[in-house]
């Protein structure tokens, strides 16, 4: 019984430590959330991409404010080495509305839409001077005109072309080496088989013209010299 009685009564200590642990949680939310506050902007848990020359990529950027949007303005900037050039800009009036884009860049496409609280654009028929850091920026008016913005940083690579060298190359030299072994073997073979033999011969006229002493001297050789010969005898 008393087994029983502890028992219940940890079971309700759990429950007890589980409702404080879920009031805990819901005011470090409700912390986080407040002091999150206004606007964020974010290019997702992977701020990079590597895509082919050639391909076209999403360069991803999303926001999201808890006090809600008014005339959000966001552009994004390709940072040229140094120099910000501006890709394209709009002003989201009111959320669920869809910004009227300006675009500046022939490659580049407005993809977001302000439903889903998403800014991102595509990037066209990428080169290798596309290569480096996009800039995602936004400013909620309504909270002073804070400035917020994310990097997403693109590499580009010249993979089809590598991933078919290297292929090539493994392949051609794994198949290149087992003919090459295949051949060398039997070379080494041929070789050895010419050489044995000779030697068996050469042996056998050392056996046959030397004593039982020169036998004893390197027995073993000679003996597998013998056992080799006696065959072709
Ligand atoms: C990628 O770049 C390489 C080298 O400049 C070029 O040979 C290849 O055609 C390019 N690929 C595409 C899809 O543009
Ligand atoms: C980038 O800038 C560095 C110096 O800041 C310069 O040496 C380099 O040539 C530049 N590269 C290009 C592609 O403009
Ligand atoms: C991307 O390249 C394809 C094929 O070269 C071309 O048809 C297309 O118009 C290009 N797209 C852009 C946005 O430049
Ligand atoms: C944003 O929109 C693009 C295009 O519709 C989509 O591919 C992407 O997954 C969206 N990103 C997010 C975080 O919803
Ligand atoms: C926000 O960025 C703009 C340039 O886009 C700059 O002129 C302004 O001073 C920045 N504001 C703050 C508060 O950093």
């Amino acid at each position: 019984m008393a087994s029983v009685d502890s028992d219940g009564s940890s079971v309700s200590g759990r429950k007890r430590s589980g409702d404080l642990l879920h009031a805990g949680l819901a005011v470090a939310l409700l912390l986080g959330v407040w002091s999150v506050g206004g606007l964020e902007v974010s290019t997702g848990k992977v701020s990079f991409v590597e895509a082919m020359n050639g391909s076209t990529v999403l360069l991803p950027c999303t926001y999201s404010s808890c006090i809600g949007i008014k005339n959000l303005y966001f552009n994004w900037h390709f940072n040229n080495n140094g120099t910000m050039e501006k890709l394209c800009e709009a002003v989201i009036h009111v959320e669920g509305v869809e910004p009227k884009v300006s675009v500046y860049h022939e490659r580049v496409e407005f993809v977001g839409s302000s439903k889903s609280n998403n800014i991102s654009i595509l990037l066209y028929n990428i080169t290798f001077e596309d290569a480096g850091d996009y800039i995602c920026f936004a400013k909620n008016p309504k909270e002073k005109n804070r400035n917020h913005s994310a990097i997403f940083t693109l590499i580009v690579v010249d993979q089809v072309t590598e991933i078919d060298n290297t292929l090539t190359t493994i392949i051609v030299s794994v198949v290149g080496g087992v003919i090459g072994l295949v051949i060398f073997v039997m070379v080494v073979k041929a070789l050895v088989v010419h050489f044995l033999l000779k030697d068996d011969e050469k042996n056998k006229e050392c056996l046959v013209s030397s004593s039982g002493n020169d036998n004893t001297e390197n027995g073993p050789t000679g003996a597998k010299a013998d056992n080799k010969g006696t065959p072709k005898a």
